[in-house]
Order: structure tokens, then sequence, then C-alpha cells
């Protein structure tokens, strides 16, 4: 059972965590340990933008699970998805990105999966996203899905 509420200042510290850990980092396009500093700034506006919503799910106890956050580009929203690691493995990714994906429908919904996140890979094809190309960013090779 998990729950699915809109980010607020609260989150700031966990936010950083999560968004610290290797395997998130490794995972991401920009490999680089983020700053507090940087966090700070980046957090308080980035939560206030209601176009781009910032998902934070939560067990019963409110406990952290994940973050997921959405950025338009162009006429799609992209979509990013992390797990605390205490709660991967537990197949709860593509719960999460099923539910969240459906409270966003006004655009078609993508995420850049590097070729060697299985995990990832998995959660997004059983959460009804197909594969749509393969895309060089920043030197490294991406996969695109796409939930229609
Ligand atoms: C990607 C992520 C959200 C998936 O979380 P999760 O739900 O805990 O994923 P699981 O570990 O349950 O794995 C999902 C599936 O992949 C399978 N899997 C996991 N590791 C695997 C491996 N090394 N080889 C093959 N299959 C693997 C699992 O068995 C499961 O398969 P199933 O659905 O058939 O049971 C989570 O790993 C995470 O937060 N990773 C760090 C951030 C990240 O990579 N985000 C995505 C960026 S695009």
């Amino acid at each position: 059972m998990f729950n699915i509420r809109l980010a607020n200042e609260s989150d700031i510290k966990k936010v950083f965590e999560l968004s610290n850990d290797d395997l998130v980092r490794a995972n991401s396009i920009n490999r680089n340990k983020i700053l507090w500093e940087d966090h700070v700034k980046w957090f308080k506006n980035r939560i206030k933008n209601i176009d781009e919503p910032f998902y934070i799910v939560e067990d019963e106890n409110e406990n952290f699970i994940s973050q997921v956050r959405f950025n338009k580009e162009d006429e799609e929203l992209i979509i990013s998805v992390s797990i605390n690691k205490n709660f991967r493995g537990h197949g709860l990714g593509w719960q999460i990105i099923s539910e969240v994906s459906q409270k966003n429908g006004n655009y078609p919904i993508v995420a850049y999966i590097k070729v060697d996140n299985i995990p990832s890979k998995k959660s997004f094809l059983k959460a009804g996203y197909i594969f749509k190309e393969k895309k060089i960013i920043n030197g490294e090779y991406y996969e695109k899905y796409i939930l229609l």
C-alpha cells in the first residue's frame, strides 16, 4: 500500500538523500553528486511548478518510498522515478509508475532509461509503456519508452 501526494518543503532533506543515492546518480543523465546549496535552491523552486508535478510516495506510516517528477519538454512529459533503497526489489516501481502516470494524461509521457537499467525497463514495461527508440544523450545510450 502506498499514498501519492505532491512534494512540499518538508521533503527537502529526504529528496536530497535519495537523489544522491549511488544507484540513482548512476542511472541519471548527470551522474555528479548534488551539493546541498544547489539542491535547496532547485527544490524550493521546483515544488512551486504546478505544470510539472513532483510527487512523493509514502507507505501507510508515512515512510518515504519514492519520488517521481514530470518535466515538460516540447509536447511531452518526461517522467523520472527513484525508489528509496529500503523499498527496492519488491516490485513497487511499476505500480507507482502506473498510478502517477494516470494522474497526468494531458501529454504523452516518456521515460529515458539507460540501456543497462534492467529493473527500470521492466518496471516501465509492466506499467504499460512501450519501447519507442534508442537515443544517445551526453554520449550514452538510452532507450525511450512511451505510454500511449
Ligand atoms: C528502477 C526502480 C524504480 C525499480 O524499482 P523496483 O520496483 O524496486 O524494481 P525491482 O527490483 O522490483 O525490479 C523490477 C523487475 O526487474 C527485475 N530485475 C531487477 N534486477 C534485475 C536484473 N539485474 N536482471 C534482470 N531482472 C532484474 C525484477 O525481478 C523485477 O521483475 P518482475 O517485474 O518480473 O518481478 C528502482 O530500482 C530505483 O529506484 N532505481 C534507482 C533509480 C532509477 O534507476 N530510476 C529509473 C531511472 S530511468
